[in-house]
């Protein structure tokens, strides 16, 4: 087991910079997700600890050791993909044990980490078979097998879930999680899905276009984004982002019009953004702050989405009620203050609230 730290790792293709220079440290036992849209570097990123990319400039350090020139095998990493790679002719057993044999370990050690493994991944009834007798997730299960019986000082998986159905994901999420806790050993988890991140992670690093745009615990980034685009990456619904201005010590955008907080300083006239996320608006028939009207109406079964306009401005808002909010209903609107999110919407940096 080890720390992992990236520093200033960048990496370039010809003119294309794919990773622009992370600076992360990995603590030794720690689970920590990249996250991102698609093309933001994530898989290189990971790509470049196993070391199946070169990195451009930069150096990574796994526990004491300099590895930024050296070849995977000698990393002491395990790597899962998402398409699994199983070899389709051999047994599970055969499957499990293979990697270890070309390190030509001995017989005894392998029946003991493939017996070890196995049992912890529930594979003990299956190790007779070929990948193809198995499920989606069972053929996860002994490519995470594979990875385990390494003991390798870190996993890195990319994209391990994709291939699954919803309900399979989740649960395979929930396995990945438990057996990471169990074994203690570093993981880098590749996914493009926030609420897997937001489930998974002791830390989330979220990326955008070769960047690093925040590093947090999932709490810290949902609470705290550190930027308009962390603000609308994380969280489901999105937060309602809403561009205006300040005018006299409030927010404005059009009609919509609402306090600023009184820590908080912004020049006058300057473009702001507003951000409440949807479960955090609260709807009250009483109160006259702000009169809201529904046009689309989203039962979830637990919580209910309305999409509708406020003061000119569109707002999603998610609400426990149901069976009295109906397309056309009127409501009124509370933003708590403590829930408001406050953005320079030309650098997109979050505007400190606090005293
Ligand atoms: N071999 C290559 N040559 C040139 N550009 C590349 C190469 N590999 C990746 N890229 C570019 O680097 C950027 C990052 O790619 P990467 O595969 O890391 O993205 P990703 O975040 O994993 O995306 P996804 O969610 O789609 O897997 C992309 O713009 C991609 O086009
Ligand atoms: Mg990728």
């Amino acid at each position: 087991m080890a720390q992992v730290k990236l520093s200033a790792v960048r990496k370039a293709y010809g003119a294309v910079i794919a990773v622009h220079g992370v600076d992360l440290v990995i603590d030794d036992g720690e689970l920590v997700v990249f996250l991102g849209p698609s093309g933001c570097g994530k898989s290189t990123t990971l790509r470049m600890i196993a070391g199946l990319e070169t990195i451009t400039s930069g150096t990574l350090h796994i526990g004491d050791r300099d590895v930024t020139a050296l070849e995977p095998k000698d990393r002491n990493i395990a790597m899962v993909f998402q398409n699994y790679a199983l070899y389709p002719h051999k047994t599970i057993r055969e499957n499990l044990a293979f990697g270890l044999r070309m390190h030509k370990m001995d017989r005894a050690e392998i029946e003991k980490r493939v017996g070890e493994a196995s049992s912890v991944l529930g594979l003990n009834e299956l190790l007779d078979r070929k990948p193809r007798q198995l499920s989606g997730g069972q053929m996860q299960r002994v490519a995470l097998g594979r990875a385990l019986v390494r003991e390798p000082e870190v996993f890195l998986l990319d994209e391990p879930l994709s291939n699954l159905d919803a309900k399979l994901r989740v649960k395979m999420r929930e396995e990945i999680a438990r057996l990471q806790k169990q074994v203690g050993t570093s993981m880098v988890y590749v996914t493009h899905d926030q609420v897997e991140a937001m489930t998974l992670a002791d830390r989330i690093v979220i990326m955008k276009d070769g960047h690093v745009q925040q590093v947090g615990a999932p709490l810290e980034v949902y609470d705290r984004p550190a930027n308009l685009f962390v603000a609308g990456f994380i969280g489901s619904p999105e937060m309602n982002l809403v561009e205006g201005r300040v005018v006299q010590g409030r927010f404005e955008a059009g009609e919509f019009s609402i306090d600023l907080p009184k820590g908080m300083t912004a020049e006058e006239n300057s473009a702001i953004s507003l951000g409440i996320r949807p479960e955090h608006i609260e709807i009250d028939d009483t109160a006259s702050d702000i009169a809201f009207t529904a046009d689309i109406i989203e039962q979830l079964g637990a919580q209910t989405l309305c999409a509708g306009t406020a003061q000119g401005v569109r707002l999603r808002v998610m609400t426990t009620r149901r069976d009295d909010v109906h397309r056309g209903s009127g409501f009124s609107l509370r933003f708590p203050a403590n829930r408001l999110h406050f953005f320079n919407t030309e650098t997109g940096n979050r505007i400190s609230t606090e005293h």
